[in-house]
């Protein structure tokens, strides 16, 4: 998707402990020559192993990248209010219903025309509720083997 839709700025949550998402995104960003990765993680749960989220992102692909280490429930807003409108938003932090929703409207908020949110573990309402609320016809949710691997995308 990213390398199709060649989006300018993107804003994810939850890089995680390899960081895959992070690294598909950047090298796609890469491939396009063009493209900004603001990732959002507290960057907590891995102190006890002494290293940091995205450990397995290359080095290489960093440049295109700002990791914001602090919970999206604190920083998700205010980082929009700094970058402005964002072409993608990517949901695969914390997955509780409440934040799930929080992160949808406001990144839909901050979203310019013809954006996509796309999220991961849509195993609950959150997502349908959110597409529910906002009369959003563009969208599609797909479950895998078990509803932990599921994801859904709106486009706007
Ligand atoms: C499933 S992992 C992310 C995996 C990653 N997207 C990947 O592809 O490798 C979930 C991450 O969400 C982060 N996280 C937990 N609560 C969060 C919050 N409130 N805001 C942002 N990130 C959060 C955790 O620190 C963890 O690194």
């Amino acid at each position: 998707m990213i390398r199709l839709l060649k989006p300018n700025l993107i804003v994810e949550t939850g890089v995680g402990e390899i960081g895959m998402s992070s690294s598909y995104i950047l090298a796609a960003m890469g491939d396009n020559d063009k493209g900004h990765l603001y990732s959002i993680d507290p960057d907590k749960f891995y102190e006890i192993y002494g290293y940091h989220v995205g450990s397995g992102i290359p080095g290489e692909l960093r440049v295109r990248q700002t990791i914001v280490r602090d919970i999206s429930q604190t920083s998700l807003e205010a980082l929009f209010k700094k970058i402005g409108k964002i072409d993608f938003f990517l949901h695969d932090g914390d997955h509780r219903f409440k934040t799930k929703l929080f992160e949808y409207e406001t990144a839909y908020k901050y979203l310019n025309d013809r954006g996509v949110i796309m999220s991961d573990d849509t195993w609950d309402s959150a997502f349908d509720l959110f597409v529910q609320k906002y009369k959003i016809s563009g969208y599609s949710v797909k479950y895998g083997i078990n509803d932990f691997f599921s994801y859904a995308y709106i486009h706007k």
